[in-house]
């Protein structure tokens, strides 16, 4: 499959790279300072440009995203603006604008996060926008099948716990390998508007 991945040199989206490439799909990388094609998913002329280089992809996978961790008292509107466009609108304009560039059965795997169904503290403006991928998706699937849409949520990154880890007492942690095996799941198998959850 031609697969293109937004945010592959991050954590999850190095991982999903190794995979995908060791599956010998065809991968385009893309990101906002590296990769084969430069791109800020949160910016629409950017992304109708990205789509005219990449043309015409299998599969749209996204491992991007930024969310803001604070106290709900500390959030300001600016927070939750950011944190909706960076994560939520961003991959959610990936999907609208590259709809005619995925065939029927084609894909998109998007990426949310535990706080949606797990809330934390601080962690209030990341379980809003991963719970409006994960609604996006589960709405979006029954208006673009036959191609198939699902988001992985995981846990904390066993590789982020130095950064994040604070956040998520008692939470269980997911190595890297393991979301990517959950884009692989979303992508080579036959699942639509399913959020899948790690661990
Ligand atoms: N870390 C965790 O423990 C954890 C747990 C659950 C869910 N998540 C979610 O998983 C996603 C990836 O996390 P991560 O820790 O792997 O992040 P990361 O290491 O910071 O990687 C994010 C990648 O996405 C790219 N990116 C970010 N915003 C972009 C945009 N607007 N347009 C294009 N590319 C963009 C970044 O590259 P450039 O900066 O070059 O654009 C980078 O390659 C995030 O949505 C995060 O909320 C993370």
């Amino acid at each position: 499959m031609r697969i293109i991945i937004v945010g592959a040199a991050g954590k999850a989206g190095q991982a999903v790279h190794q995979l995908m490439r060791e599956r010998g799909h065809d991968i385009v990388t893309v990101g906002r300072t590296s990769g084969d094609v430069r791109c800020d998913i949160s910016d629409e002329a950017q992304l109708a440009r990205m789509w005219q280089q990449v043309g015409q992809v299998d599969a749209v996978v996204s491992a991007a995203g930024e969310v803001t961790y604070a106290p709900i008292g500390e959030l300001s509107a600016a927070d939750f603006d950011t944190s909706w466009k960076q994560k939520a609108l961003a991959q959610i304009n990936l999907v609208r604008t590259g709809l005619d560039h995925v065939p029927p059965r084609g894909s998109f795997t998007l990426i949310s996060g535990i706080p949606s169904r797990d809330p934390v503290i601080s962690g209030v403006a990341a379980a809003t926008v991963n719970g409006a991928i994960e609604s996006f998706v589960r709405a979006a699937a029954i208006e673009i099948a036959p191609r198939r849409i699902n988001a992985v949520s995981p846990s904390v990154f066993t590789e982020s716990l130095d950064d994040f880890g604070d956040y998520f007492p008692g939470f269980a942690p997911v190595d890297v390998a393991d979301v990517a095996r959950g884009f692989q799941k979303a992508v080579e198998g036959a699942a639509t508007g399913e959020v899948i959850a790690l661990p």
